[in-house]
């Protein structure tokens, strides 16, 4: 079952955009299971759902209220169950997304442990009393701002190292841990498949909460004192004994700013804690010194930069034996069409280029949903802004910075995670068809374009494509297991590499550059073209001369 997992093809669902059932303008579990066709005809065979829990949405559910009930705005339990039975009939496996670091300001053991500093909930959030009049130290919280936010006792303070409604857990305390660990077993025992955890490598702080970098002016990053702390390690290793391992599912981590080192102690194949980890530094790639909002640089990455980095990566995960999840789309980065590729003139080649090479890495590959048509970014009027990362930062901006308005709305316009966040486009009827009525939010204007449908329905399809490349990965050992090794590694555009086993090799070819790239492959003569996102393509030759985003995977040898 885990083999299984490990080797299957996982879409990300975020619910809130994905498909209103109910006709209230906003995503639900009941649209989910109306679309389990649709993504079992594409040869999805895990899905992974954003937070579907009760929460009062201030971080968009992974500030929770109650881990064990389902959002009212999503549906019910017994429509929850549904979805699983629904899923299982069609050999879907559904991953629950779990944010233990944190809980909702909202949650019960929170107002408890906020209203009195004898409950028994005190210990399991961080209140620390303030220094010369401000708060315990000067850490910034990841969206902006000071880690800590006042509590009703003078002078106290409780670490929200994300919004100000999100508490961190402490961890050092069992009684949390156990907690967690029971929550966790109850819901696989209600049969999904497995967690993808929430900033999971942020779940021990240094216990003495020192200040970071002191002579610095201002709050700092906390990086060393907050990221994959030497407990972080114990903590997954106590988890996997305690309910992990008990099950066959699939545990994936949500690795912040995580080096390979790190990964490969989280989800090292002989290190029993988790399956797979994410890793930032492919969609981080172009990003300033002070993170995504860091307008320097604007942006600006290079092929090269791209291949080092996913080279890195595939390498160091095979010689230390670590599972990644492979991924260049998520709810908290924009669309990978518009920042890696072209979403104008090239939309449909570039979106599939790029989808190929996630589906032909080492490891296990993610889609987000929209990714599978090509959906892209655009410009979001300040008004229609909707998650508190972006609203955030523009002020920060401001004030923090002295960006003027109108280039800090421009920065935050360009890297918001409201991006992603739009409803899925399903055709090119009124809402997109994403629902009856006018959705929780905007909707790309492209939508009478770029939609399901429509691209179903293209000869140059973009979702024709990755159904063929996932049906091509599930024939191919060699895909899902085969060993990877970069070829013509300084060639400035071109993205290639073999995948193989002992009975084949593939190998796999892509442009990432908008004009033509020419190259010499001689191992290339003879060999059988399984797919190409380009038509007619005729056969290899010594020398080569790919048209814009043109992939071609190939078998070695003559086809069998
Ligand atoms: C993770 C989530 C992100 C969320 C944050 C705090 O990074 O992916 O959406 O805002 O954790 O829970
Ligand atoms: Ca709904």
């Amino acid at each position: 079952m885990k083999q299984q997992l490990l080797e299957g093809v996982v879409y990300q669902i975020w619910p809130r955009s994905f498909k209103d059932g109910n006709g209230d303008g906003i995503g639900d579990l009941k649209g989910i299971i109306e679309k389990l066709d649709y993504l079992a005809d594409l040869g999805i065979t895990t899905i992974w759902l954003s937070p579907i829990y009760a929460s009062p949405d201030t971080d968009y559910g992974y500030d929770i209220r109650d881990y064990y009930s389902i959002h009212p705005d999503f549906g019910t339990m017994a429509d929850f169950d549904e979805l699983i039975r629904q899923a299982k009939a069609r050999h879907i496996a559904v991953v629950m997304d779990l944010v233990v670091s944190h809980t909702s300001d909202q949650h019960p053991w929170f107002l408890s442990a906020k209203a009195d500093p004898n409950s028994p909930y005190r210990n399991y959030y961080f209140f620390r009393q303030g220094k010369a009049g401000g708060p315990p130290n000067n850490w910034i919280s990841l969206f902006g701002g000071s880690a800590w936010t006042k509590a009703p006792q003078p002078d106290t303070y409780v670490l929200t190292l994300w919004t100000p409604t999100q508490v961190d857990l402490n961890w050092t305390n069992p009684a949390v841990r156990q907690d967690i660990y029971a929550m966790m077993r109850w819901w696989m025992d209600k049969g999904i498949a497995g967690f993808r955890m929430d900033a999971i490598n942020l779940i021990d702080k240094h216990p003495d909460f020192p200040d970071k970098d002191p002579h610095k002016k201002g709050y700092q990053f906390a990086d060393d004192l907050i990221r994959s702390r030497p407990l972080s390690y114990d903590y997954l290793a106590e988890m996997n004994r305690e309910v992990l391992s008990k099950y066959s599912g699939l545990y994936i981590g949500e690795g912040i700013l995580a080096k390979p080192d790190e990964v490969a102690r989280y989800s090292g194949i002989n290190e029993n804690r988790l399956d797979l980890m994410f890793h930032f530094d492919q969609v981080f790639l172009g990003n300033g010194p002070l993170g995504k909002y860091d307008f320097r640089k604007f942006y600006h990455w290079t092929i090269p930069q791209y291949k080092e980095t996913f080279f890195r990566w595939q390498l160091a995960s095979q010689a230390q034996q670590f599972r990644l999840g492979n991924f260049l789309s998520n709810h908290d980065n924009g669309r990978p069409v518009s920042r890696f590729g072209d979403d104008q003139r090239y939309r449909r080649e570039s979106a599939m280029a790029l989808l190929t090479n996630t589906l032909t890495a080492y490891g296990t590959p993610f889609i987000y949903q929209g990714e599978e048509i090509g959906m892209t970014n655009f410009t979001i009027d300040q008004a229609d802004w909707k998650d508190y990362e972006a609203i955030n930062a523009f002020s920060v901006l401001q004030s923090m910075m002295h960006v003027p308005a109108f280039v800090a709305r421009k920065i935050v316009q360009h890297v918001t995670r409201d991006l992603s966040r739009t409803p899925m486009q399903w055709d090119e009827g009124p809402y997109a068809g994403f629902s009856t009525v006018k959705p929780w939010m905007v909707i790309n204007p492209n939508a009478p374009k770029v939609n399901v449908k429509v691209d179903q329905g293209h000869p140059q399809s973009i979702h024709a494509y990755v159904k063929a490349l996932i049906a091509l990965r599930q024939k191919h050992e060699a895909l899902r297991s085969g060993s990877l090794t970069p070829i013509l590694e300084s060639h400035p555009h071109l993205l290639a590499y073999t995948r193989s086993t002992a009975e084949e090799t593939l190998v796999i070819l892509i442009n990432l550059a908008k004009h033509p790239a020419t190259f010499k492959y001689p191992e290339g003569e003879g060999s059988t073209l399984l797919l190409s996102n380009y038509p007619d393509r005729g056969p290899m030759m010594t020398k080569m001369v790919f048209a814009p985003y043109e992939v071609r995977i190939l078998k070695l040898g003559q086809s069998t």
